[in-house]
């Protein structure tokens, strides 16, 4: 059974503050405001170390049931599906156990749960998503360092720009994919009305 009411908002009020649990309670009744972020990949990636020596290699369809461990709430058919759709994975492994995530695609958005559609990615740009750290390792750099491997795979595959989306309340993301380089481009708003999801026009930052 799910924690009662007053015990999640007193949770979110002390994880997120005030204005987490505003956003919070927006969201949940439909309006929705999620960031933007840009890494422009002219720029130089440099190395984020991390605190815990990791080893970074891609998902393979093999190592889905490894990931299945990592990642509980996936279900395979998924997972599965999602590399055959061209969606990338990079782990992040400590002494052979996965213990970061990182998903990316030079070929889609991959929003439509956050916003009911895909949006178009801008020629050369590929958009990373479902960053995740286990709770025991949070903190250590994992995801950052994953970015980094990203970042110049990508721009080794001549993409010229990753974007990425991140809720503004989720203070550890922000600061994780900052240290990655990446910046609030724009802010894309939405709001659920019955089962369909429209989009506001989206407010873009000047670089
Ligand atoms: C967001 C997330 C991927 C960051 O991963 P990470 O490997 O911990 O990244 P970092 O080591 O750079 O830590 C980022 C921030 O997390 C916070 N943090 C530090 N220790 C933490 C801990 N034990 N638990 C939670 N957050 C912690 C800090 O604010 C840290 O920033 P700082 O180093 O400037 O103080 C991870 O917190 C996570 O998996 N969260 C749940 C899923 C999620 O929100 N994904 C992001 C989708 S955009």
């Amino acid at each position: 059974m799910s924690d009662p009411l007053w015990m999640r908002l007193w949770r979110t009020l002390q994880q997120d503050g005030c204005g987490g649990l505003w956003l919070k309670s927006l969201d949940a009744s439909g309006y929705r405001r999620l960031y933007l972020l840009r890494r422009p990949l002219v720029e130089p990636i440099r190395d984020c170390p991390t605190t815990l020596p990791v080893e970074v290699d891609w998902l393979t369809p093999e190592g889905v049931h490894d990931y299945l461990g990592f990642r509980p709430e996936a279900t395979g058919h998924d997972v599965t599906r999602q590399l055959q759709q061209g969606d990338r994975c990079l782990l992040a492994r400590h002494e052979g156990r996965i213990v970061g995530a990182m998903w990316g695609s030079s070929a889609r958005t991959n929003t439509r749960s956050l916003l009911g559609h895909d949006l178009p990615l801008a020629a050369g740009e590929a958009y990373q998503f479902d960053a995740y750290t286990s709770p025991e390792v949070r903190g250590m750099g994992i995801a950052p360092a994953l970015s980094v491997a990203w970042l110049r795979h990508l721009r080794d595959e001549g993409c010229t720009a990753a974007i990425r989306m991140t809720f503004p309340w989720n203070g550890a993301a922000l600061r994780s994919h900052a240290k990655a380089g990446y910046r609030v481009a724009a802010v894309v708003r939405s709001l659920r009305l019955g089962n369909r999801r429209y989009l506001f026009p989206i407010r873009k930052f000047a670089p």
